[in-house]
């Protein structure tokens, strides 16, 4: 397994480009199944878990060709020979999921694996399947595997989510495409992600409004052309990005950013002492003056803190002067990062959903271990604030949601290397 070298060399200074969303990317490739015609994605990022995806839907009988070294991906889905997400490859990505929804609407029937448990979270599927019913569709839960069937074709109907899940949102909403009648789903998510699936549907001839608001609402019709979409760009790499300069100093430009897509996140670095301006090109990110305070976070749906910036979060928390209070309100068990942090001389204390993280004046470079994907990149940043080398392992947690990491932060002057494992 391949390990990342990163030696403390202090400010960064440069551009770096921000690649598609790997979790809008996610959702619009199993929208190719909603059509017999052609679905192509331009600016796709180029990472492990696009891949694993690409796999599902050729096991589905899906043709997907990478072209222009992964940035656009020609789908076609006029031939499905399979409606059956296997567990092998549901279990290493559960955004697996997503082909159910597409696969009821289209067969009318689909049987898709359970993800089972993740590092972060049991991760249940259980606002999937109520959306799906409320839809007519009928699921059981046979050996690990959900058996779902629609008998009479999928029915338009009102229903509220119990709680705003975005994964749960993307499915109902494909399903609902081709639904006969009006479905309204209440409590949505609204991350933008799901604005970008339903641009993309839209293209495709779906007729929705709503996105980006908890209420959206679909009219089915009978079928869906092909489309060309362009992938949003990747608000969780713009963030993780933003975070370089904060903890190292210096100032980088987020190219391909938008305030739009972190403006809650970019008003927390404000108040942690972190200038965030929009330039034609994207976003400039650098400190304001000395080191940063400490701020208090709570991870919450779109548009609150995103779960997916809080381990990032908390490795500037590790530096900055002050005590912050990070609370975890979307996962279970979201801190798996804090030991590793811990080991670079953090001052970090996780009591259940909390952490609270004593600021630090300088982080030591040690050996730490990967656990999760946004984990791994939250090492990296403290990794380059640290004195002395730290080698993160298990970077294939990375690779699932960062390309080029190693490249993009040499590019800023960032002392990084990534060593193949034996
Ligand atoms: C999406 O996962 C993202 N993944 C996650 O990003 C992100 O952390 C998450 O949304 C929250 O923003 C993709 O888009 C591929 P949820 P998803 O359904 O859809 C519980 C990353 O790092 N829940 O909104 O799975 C669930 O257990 C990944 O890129 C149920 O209880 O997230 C969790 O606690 C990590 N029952 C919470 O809701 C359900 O049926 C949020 O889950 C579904 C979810």
């Amino acid at each position: 397994m391949d390990s990342i070298l990163v030696t403390g060399n202090g400010p960064l200074n440069g551009q770096i480009p921000i690649a598609g969303a790997k979790n809008a990317c996610l959702t619009l490739m199993p929208a190719t199944l909603l059509s017999e015609e052609p679905l192509t994605l331009t600016n796709a990022p180029r990472l492990s878990d696009i891949k694993t995806m690409t796999a599902l839907l050729q096991s589905l009988g899906a043709e997907v060709s990478s072209l222009q070294d992964g940035q656009v991906l020609a789908m076609s889905s006029h031939d499905l020979t399979s409606h059956t997400a296997d567990y092998e490859i549901v279990r290493k990505m559960r955004a697996s999921n997503l082909v159910l929804g597409p696969l009821l609407a289209r067969f009318g029937e689909a049987v898709v694996s359970l993800p089972g448990g993740c590092a972060i979270g049991a991760r249940p599927m259980d606002l999937h399947v109520e959306g799906l019913e409320a839809l007519g569709a009928e699921i059981e839960l046979e050996d690990g595997y959900l058996h779902a069937k629609v008998p009479g074709g999928l029915k338009g109907a009102v229903h509220e989510m119990r709680f705003a899940s975005v994964g749960a949102t993307e499915n109902i909403v494909m399903a609902a495409t081709l639904a006969k009648g009006t479905t309204v789903l209440k409590n949505a998510a609204r991350e933008p992600e799901i604005v970008d699936l339903v641009e993309c549907l839209r293209k495709m001839g779906a007729q929705i409004s709503g996105e980006g608001t908890s209420t959206i609402e679909i009219q089915g019709v009978d079928r869906l052309h092909g489309a060309t979409h362009q992938v949003v760009t990747d608000r969780i790499e713009l963030g993780t990005y933003m975070l370089a300069p904060a903890i190292c100093g210096g100032e980088v430009e987020l190219l391909g950013g938008r305030m739009s897509l972190v403006s809650s996140f970019a008003e927390k670095l404000d108040a942690a002492g972190v200038s965030v301006t929009e330039t034609d090109k994207g976003l400039k990110v650098a400190r304001k003056n000395g080191r940063v305070r400490s701020v208090d976070v709570v991870t919450e749906p779109f548009p609150g803190f995103p779960t997916d910036l809080q381990a990032q979060m908390m490795a500037l928390m590790c530096t900055a002067e002050g005590t912050s209070v990070l609370e975890e309100r979307i996962f279970e068990n979201r801190f798996m990062h804090a030991p590793e942090l811990v080991r670079m001389g953090a001052n970090i204390e996780v009591h259940g959903g909390t952490a609270t993280v004593t600021g630090v004046d300088q982080l030591k470079g040690a050996p730490v271990m990967a656990t999760d994907l946004r984990a791994s990149v939250s090492l990296i940043l403290a990794g380059l604030a640290a004195e002395g080398e730290t080698t993160v392992s298990r970077v294939y947690h990375l690779d699932r949601g960062y390309e080029h990491v190693v490249r993009k932060l040499e590019g800023v002057g960032a002392k990084i290397e990534r060593i193949k494992g034996q």
